[in-house]
């Protein structure tokens, strides 16, 4: 189905940086109520000027942790107070971690999986009842082209990318009858803060040169939100890996692990 953004009420998890904030920001032409989200109250302060700036000053935002229970029970009786409702909802606040699964403490895995996977599905569940009486309904979960094709020493960020498809995908089929929409953006690297605030990093995650900024990010989701797409992968790139991970598993996962041993240091008797 085809959306009109115009005037539409929507609530942007962390928007504090990267595509969060450039979402915010290319959405402003369609004059949106926005509902903005994230734990740097500065950063947010800011970008409400800058939208005030270009016209859209129908903005209001609530600092905290999108993991606390207590900012997504506010969020959502801000967006009934403060936009009288809620029409489109971007569970996009994430983290990454880097090094192998066997060197990390379990507190790794329960960061990214509460970041990444429980508060965007937790949101989603207290959102649903205002987005049923939204208009044209939407809920875009940003995902990652790692919840698609995995790869070694991001185990736990793989599994929570790959948690948040599974659920997009059960999530779209359940509310269809519902009429809302469920969109899941797969975007490949991206250049953000991201890489700068892992929430650990054992290892050097060589960064991909060939990365999007999140303008582009933010332009393809926008126009995948229009056109009433259920899932888009932003890249070239990451759709061929994930055509060559869907016909040819096996190949994948061994030039996947190759380049893992070639990456390892040297052994202390080689050294
Ligand atoms: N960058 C990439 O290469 C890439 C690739 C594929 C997918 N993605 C996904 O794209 C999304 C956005 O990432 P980005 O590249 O824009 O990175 P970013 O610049 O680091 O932005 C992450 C946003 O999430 C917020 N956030 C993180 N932890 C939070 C918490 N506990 N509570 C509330 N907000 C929190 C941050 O705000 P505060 O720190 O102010 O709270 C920030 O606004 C993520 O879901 C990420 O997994 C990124």
């Amino acid at each position: 189905m085809r959306r009109n953004l115009r005037d539409a009420r929507v609530l942007i998890t962390g928007a504090s940086s990267g595509i969060g904030r450039a979402l915010a920001l290319e959405l402003a032409p369609y004059e949106p109520r926005l509902l903005l989200t994230a734990r740097r109250e500065d950063r947010l302060a800011s970008l409400t000027q800058e939208l005030q700036g270009l016209g859209c000053d129908r903005v209001v935002s609530v600092a905290g942790d999108i993991t606390e229970p207590k900012i997504r029970e506010r969020l959502i009786s801000v967006a009934q107070q403060s936009m009288d409702g809620l029409d489109i909802l971007i569970n996009n606040a994430g983290a990454g971690a880097y090094g192998p699964f066997a060197n990390a403490s379990s507190d790794r895995l329960h960061q990214l999986m509460e970041i990444n996977f429980f508060a965007a599905v937790e949101l989603t569940r207290s959102a649903l009842p205002i987005l049923y009486e939204g208009r044209t309904p939407l809920i875009v979960n940003v995902g990652s082209v790692l919840g698609h094709v995995a790869v070694p020493n991001k185990s736990e960020y793989c599994a929570s990318k790959f948690a948040l498809h599974g659920f997009s995908d059960a999530l779209r089929c359940e509310l269809a009858e519902e009429g809302v929409d469920v969109l899941l953006v797969s975007p490949s690297t991206t250049s953000s803060e991201f890489f700068e605030r892992l929430v650990d990093q054992d290892g050097d995650p060589q960064v991909n040169r060939f990365s999007m900024t999140p303008e582009a990010v933010a332009r393809k989701t926008i126009a995948a939100m229009k056109s009433g797409r259920r899932e888009v992968v932003l890249s070239w790139g990451g759709k061929l890996l994930v055509l060559l991970d869907r016909i040819a598993p096996s190949l994948m996962s061994w030039i996947l692990s190759r380049g893992n041993q070639e990456a390892q240091p040297q052994s202390s008797e080689n050294s």
